[in-house]
């Protein structure tokens, strides 16, 4: 539950990532006020009006929203989903330029209402846009950060789950890197319970294979195409990974998630944001300076860091 009286939760875009969010938000209790925020004035007032119908059976969220960015006001998270989305096959980074408008144009009018809030991209590709946006408004680092890997850290947690018969949150591992291609996981440190992944086997559920690890990783990495594939969009993963790392904010939870940070001296890293275990809390993200990286894993980071900077650079 909040430790914010009152916590107000606001997100930006009501297609199908945002209404997800706004969904998941007031089934799990993660915000007293949930606002939902679009220019399709329509669409949102639909959405609003179809998550609030809702409202008997979600407890003591409410729900509010439209085309008229005071509806943000106040407000001490604001997650942004606005923007276009993947078609089938495209890439996350080919979405870079079209965003990057959307946000830079939207951001301003957001931190007039909301100067307070702690700022949450999910936009994609959202590595290189909180950059853009980090940028943009000067915040800190620590208050404009992306969900990053947080996402792919649970589809990971699953499917690990699933080979060795236990529950999501009994495993131990992280998608860390960018939210996208490149990313990878941290097989070093990855661990049942507490017996190292590679060491585990239980009745029905034989030890695991370096091969198999790899393929684990890759079908995490394509996961989202084959949904996009599928069913045009991801949304309800996604949502609900939004709302988590919410609740770690106003909960002032000091969490731990791979969740997407500019990054400055992080093993000579800097102006890059990728996702590395972070503390997440009510003054936002802090990257664990000590979490281990076996030196493939170091070699990952920097290509990682060094995609998400040529990216980058393509928008200034
Ligand atoms: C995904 C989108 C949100 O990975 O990037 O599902």
């Amino acid at each position: 539950m909040s430790v914010i009286e009152n916590s107000k939760l606001t997100v930006v875009g009501a297609g199908s990532v945002g209404s997800s969010t706004a969904y998941a938000a007031l089934i799990r209790g993660s915000a007293r006020h949930v606002a939902l925020y679009d220019i399709a004035t329509e669409k949102v007032e639909a959405e609003v009006l179809d998550l609030a119908h809702g409202t008997q059976f979600t407890g003591s969220s409410d729900i509010i929203g439209g085309s008229d960015i005071s509806v943000a006001e106040g407000s001490h998270v604001v997650v942004i989903t606005a923007g276009a989305k993947q078609k089938p096959g495209q890439t996350r980074i080919e979405l870079a330029g079209t965003n990057a408008n959307i946000l830079k144009t939207m951001l301003p009018r957001l931190l007039e209402v909301a100067p307070d809030a702690i700022y949450v991209i999910v936009t994609n590709p959202c590595d290189v846009l909180t950059v853009l946006a980090q940028d943009a408004t000067g915040l800190p680092p620590e208050r404009i950060f992306a969900s990053g890997t947080v996402l792919d850290t649970s589809r990971l947690r699953w499917k690990l789950a699933q080979r060795a018969g236990v529950a999501s949150s009994s495993v131990h591992a992280y998608i860390v890197g960018e939210h996208g291609d490149t990313e990878f996981p941290l097989w070093s440190n990855a661990t049942i319970g507490t017996v190292p992944i590679l060491d585990w086997e239980s009745p029905g559920h034989p030890r695991m294979t370096t091969d198999e690890l790899d393929e684990i990783a890759i079908d995490v990495r394509d996961a989202a195409y084959k949904v996009i594939q599928g069913k045009g969009a991801t949304n309800y993963a996604i949502g609900l990974s939004s709302a988590r790392i919410v609740e770690a904010i106003l909960g002032d939870e000091h969490s731990v998630m791979p969740v997407s940070t500019v990054l400055s001296n992080y093993h000579g890293i800097d102006g890059v944001a990728l996702s590395v275990p972070s503390i997440v809390s009510a003054s936002g993200a802090t990257p664990i300076h000590e979490t281990p990286f076996s030196s493939n894993e170091f070699e990952l980071l920097a290509r990682s860091a060094a995609t998400l900077r040529e990216a980058a650079t393509t928008l200034r």
